[in-house]
C-alpha cells in the first residue's frame, strides 16, 4: 500500500497553490511536512481528504485513484485528518463527538436517525466500546458527557484526533495538532502521536512545531510557494541549504522560530475567550 501524489495541483484563480507536487508515502512511516505560512501545506491536506478539487494531477492510494472520488468516498477508502482550526460539534458531548462516526457516511442524517435498524444499533454499542476505549487513551473518559465545547483547548485538540482514529485510518492526515498548544502539551502530543504509529498506517503531519516535527517524524516535505523543495530525513532536512534558505534560515535562525512558534503559542492559548476562531464541522 502506499500514497503517491502525481504532479498534483492546486490553483485558484491565478494563484497556484500545489505546484506539480510528485511524491510517495509508505505505511509504518510518519511523514512531516513543513514550509512557511501559506506555502500550501493545508492545500495539500485538503485535496487529499478530497475537501477540495484537485486541478490536475493525482492522487492513488494502492494504485487505486482518490482525486476525482468524493469526500466521505475518500473517507471509506481509509483516509481520515484534522483540521487546522478545530471541527468539533461544540454542543454535542465529548463521546457523541466520536459517536457521530458510527452512522453511515452516505446516508442523510434523517435516515440515519429514523431508519437506523437495530443490527446496526447492535452494532452500535460495540463501537461505543470503542468510542470509550479511545476515550480513555486520550484521557478524555471523565470527560465524555461534558460538551465539547467546554473543554479546554488542549483537550479539544486530542478529541479531534481521537475522533479522527475512529475509522481506523489507513492514511492519517493531521494539520497543525499542535497548534495553540504550551510546551507540556505539546510533548504530550508528540508521545502520543508516536504511540499512533502503525505498520499498517500512513501518517502525514502538517506542523510549525519544529522540535515536534525533527523528533517524530522519520522523513520530512518542505513545501516553498507551492512547490516541493525537499524531502529527506530530519537531519538531512536539517542540513540543506536550500531549506535553510528558504525556510528555516541559518541555524541561528532555528532558535528564532522556535521562539515564534513559542509567542505563537502564548497567543493561542490564552484561555476560552481568546480561542483562534473555530468553525463548526
Ligand atoms: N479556499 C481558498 N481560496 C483561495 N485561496 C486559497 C484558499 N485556500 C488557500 N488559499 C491560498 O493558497 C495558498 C496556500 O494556502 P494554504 O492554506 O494551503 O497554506 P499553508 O501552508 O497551510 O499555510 P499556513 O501555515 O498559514 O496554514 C495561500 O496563498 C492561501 O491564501
Ligand atoms: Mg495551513
Amino acid at each position: 500500500m502506499s500514497l503517491v501524489f502525481r504532479d498534483l495541483t492546486k490553483s485558484y484563480g491565478k494563484l497556484v497553490a500545489i505546484d506539480a507536487v510528485s511524491a510517495r508515502f509508505e505505511p509504518g512511516l510518519v511523514y512531516g511536512v513543513i514550509g512557511p505560512n501559506g506555502a500550501g501545506k493545508s492545500t495539500l491536506i485538503n485535496m487529499t481528504a478530497g475537501s477540495y478539487a484537485v486541478s490536475s494531477g493525482t492522487i492513488e492510494l494502492d494504485g487505486r485513484r482518490l482525486d476525482g472520488r468524493k469526500k466521505h468516498e475518500i473517507s471509506l477508502a481509509g483516509v481520515s485528518r484534522t483540521y487546522q482550526n478545530i471541527r468539533l460539534f461544540d454542543q454535542m458531548t465529548v463521546l457523541e463527538n466520536l459517536e457521530v462516526c458510527l452512522y453511515p457516511l452516505d446516508a442523510p442524517r434523517i435516515w440515519q436517525e429514523v431508519f437506523w435498524p437495530p443490527h446496526a444499533r447492535r452494532r452500535g454499542a460495540e463501537r461505543r466500546r470503542i468510542c470509550e476505549a479511545l476515550l480513555a487513551d486520550f484521557e478524555l473518559l471523565p470527560h465524555a458527557d461534558k460538551a465539547a465545547a467546554s473543554l479546554s483547548y488542549g483537550r479539544q485538540r486530542m478529541l479531534e484526533i481521537a475522533r479522527a482514529l475512529m475509522r481506523g485510518p489507513r492514511v492519517l492526515l493531521l494539520d497543525e495538532p499542535a497548534a495553540g498548544l504550551n510546551h507540556a502539551e505539546t510533548e504530550d502530543l508528540t508521545d502520543r502521536l508516536r504511540r499512533l504509529r502503525d505498520p499498517e498506517r500512513i501518517m502525514i503531519v502538517v506542523e510549525h512545531d519544529m522540535d515536534l516535527v525533527m523528533s517524530l517524524c522519520d522523513r520530512i516535505l518542505v513545501l516553498h510557494h507551492g512547490k516541493l523543495l525537499f524531502e529527506g530525513t530530519p537531519a538531512e532536512v536539517q542540513a540543506d541549504a536550500a531549506v535553510q534558505q528558504a525556510y528555516l534560515g541559518t541555524h541561528d535562525d532555528l532558535d528564532e522560530i522556535r521562539a515564534a512558534a513559542e509567542d505563537r503559542r502564548r497567543q493561542r492559548g490564552l484561555g476560552p475567550d481568546e480561542r483562534p476562531v473555530r468553525h463548526h464541522a
